[in-house]
This record gives C-alpha cells, structure tokens and sequence, in this order.
C-alpha cells in the first residue's frame, strides 16, 4: 500500500554523442541514439506527493511555485503515469537542484529523472529501470539517460517501447571528470526542449544524423577500452557537429559566448602539449572539459586563469537515479 509520497534524487548526464532532434517529437523519439555519463554529485532531488485534496498538478523549483510551460511538462508526464497506475489524483511535485538550472548542465535531465522515479514510487509502481527510463524520456529527452548508472547509451529505437538508456559502464569503471567551466549562469533564451524541434530545419541535421551510428560505435568503445585519445577526438567532433546544426537551424541557435571559444582554445593547447583532456558544450555556453581523475586538479587551476570563467563544477561519473528513505 502506497502512502502517495515518495522522493527521487537523480544526478544529471552530460552526453559525449549527442541527442540533437526528434523522429517523433511528442514522445521525444529521437533521431539519433546518443551516449552519456551521470554527473555525480549534481542532482536533483524531488518530492511527489499525490493528494485527494488538489484539484491541478502544483510545481515548486528551488522553492518557487512554477505555472506556464515546466509545469505542462511536468503534468504531461504525471498523466502518463496516473494512466499507468490507474489513478486519478493530482500531485504536489517540489524539485530543487544543487547546480546551476538552465545554463547547459542538463538541470531537465537529473529534474525529469528524478521526477519519473519519485512519481512512479508516489503511485506505489515497481518499475523495471527500461520502464522508468522510457517516462522519463517523455519529460526530457535526455532524462532517460539519468535513470540508469555511470556511462549509459541511449539506443534512438523505433517507437516509445524500444527507445530507452541503459548502461554500458558502472560508475568506477573509468575515473573520468568532467571539470565544467561556467561562464555565465543567466538562462538560456531558448532551451534544449524546444530547440530540439529546430534540429530539421538545418540542412545539416540529415548528414549529422546519418554519420551517428559510426560515432556512437567509436565512443562506446573508446569508453569500453578506457582509450581517453579517441574519446576526445570522438566527443570534440559530435559537440561540432550538433553546434553546426544549432547555428544553421531557423531560428538560428548560438549558444557559445566569446569565453566559451576562450575554453576550447585553451584545452586545444593543453591537449597539443600532451594533457588528456577534451571539452563538448551542451544547449548554453558553458564548456565541460573531460579529463582523467588524476589531473582534474591541475586543469582546473589552467580553467580558472581564463577570464571569465566564473568557477569551475567537478563531476566523477555518478550512479543511478535512487529513492530516500
Ligand atoms: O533532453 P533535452 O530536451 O534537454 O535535450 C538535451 C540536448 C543536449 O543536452 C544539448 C544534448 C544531450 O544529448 O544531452
């Protein structure tokens, strides 16, 4: 018997092959399967509560009550689950995140993970980690890959059934970091939900897709033979390839800032003269460097010298998404 309360923390993902347009954009299936590795100690932590009480789904981030688009996402999701559960009560949902929301840390990823794990336990389901991944999926694409642990494939898949994450490496598998270079924390004019719907109108999109199956076999297996060289190279190129389609779509997307290009030069130059390290940026400007644990110190002291890195975020690959007891 269910006491209609549960609450999830989910750690946010940050995505070497990259999750850039949809196949069916209601159910975010997307056009090309992507691979990521959790954030570790960048999560968020959310409470579900179904009450007989409540006569609308209520949102609370970082303790504001939310109306408009994040709550319609939110209920779009908790409908999906009330039908799975039989149920018909609406929920209080309270999210917070200890890392910055909206700037291109995957804050949807860890919320809608989270949010997916909590609701299910909330309605007293058992759901395999598929079934969790596949909702989660529908709240944020990339939310999928923030419900299993450590390196995780998303595999594109057909329809709602067959498009879920799962892992190809635990955590302690490879001691990566991603040493994330924050240059602004203002929020994004258009986020990654709706820019994804954009990914079409590049003429790019087509040949970044159709090259992704060739990428996604070179990076699983860069993680799976621990070859840091090849994962740079593989992860620099994805990152390029989805900013060319931002930039060419309509509208166009730009998301870097004059200090992101500032990163990039620098980590070019580091790795020159033999430092492992590699950057990709997701939908903002901020610029997540990935480097082996051992030298995460020291790259984060060279990160810190480049003006207008503001502070630097370090993240060891993180776990699954999980309930508090
Ligand atoms: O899951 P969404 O809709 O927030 O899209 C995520 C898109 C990127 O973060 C830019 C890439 C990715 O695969 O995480």
């Amino acid at each position: 018997m269910t006491n209609w309360t549960a609450i999830a923390i989910s750690s946010s993902n940050i995505a070497f092959i990259k999750y850039w347009g949809n196949r069916d954009s209601q159910l975010r299936i997307p056009a090309n399967g992507s691979i990521s590795m959790n954030l570790d100690g960048l999560t968020t932590r959310t409470r579900v509560s179904f009450d007989p009480t409540l006569s609308n789904d209520r949102l609370t981030l970082n303790e504001q009550a939310v109306s408009g688009l994040p709550l319609q996402r939110v209920s779009v999701l908790l409908e999906r689950l009330r039908a799975m559960a039989n149920i018909k009560l609406f929920a209080d949902v309270q999210s917070d995140n200890n890392f910055p929301a909206g700037v291109g840390i995957a804050s949807s990823a860890s919320a809608f993970a989270a949010l997916s794990l909590a609701a299910a336990a909330a309605a007293g389901l058992d759901l395999s980690e598929k079934d969790l991944s596949r909702l989660g999926r529908t709240g944020s694409g990339s939310a999928c890959r923030s419900i299993p642990g450590g390196f995780v494939e998303w595999q594109a898949g057909q329809s709602d059934n067959d498009s879920y994450a799962y892992s190809i490496a635990p955590p302690d598998y490879w001691d990566l970091v991603d040493c994330i270079a924050i240059v602004s924390e203002n929020q994004k004019s258009i986020g990654s939900y709706k820019g994804n719907d954009l990914a079409d109108t590049s003429p790019l999109q087509t040949a970044r897709v159709a090259d992704a199956p060739r990428r996604l076999d070179i990076c699983r297996q860069a993680i799976l033979t621990r070859d840091f060289s090849t994962l740079a190279e593989i992860t620099e190129l994805d990152c390029h390839l989805m900013h060319a389609v931002m930039m060419t779509s309509a509208p166009r997307l730009f998301y870097w800032q004059p200090t992101t290009l500032d990163v990039i030069h620098t980590v070019i130059g580091l790795r020159k003269g033999g430092f492992p390290v590699c950057y990709t940026i997701d939908a903002g400007p901020n610029v997540h460097c990935l480097t082996p644990a051992h030298s995460a110190e020291k790259l984060g002291t060279h990160l810190l010298q480049i003006q207008g890195v503001t502070r630097v975020l370090n993240a060891h690959p993180g776990g699954p998404a999980r309930l508090e007891s």
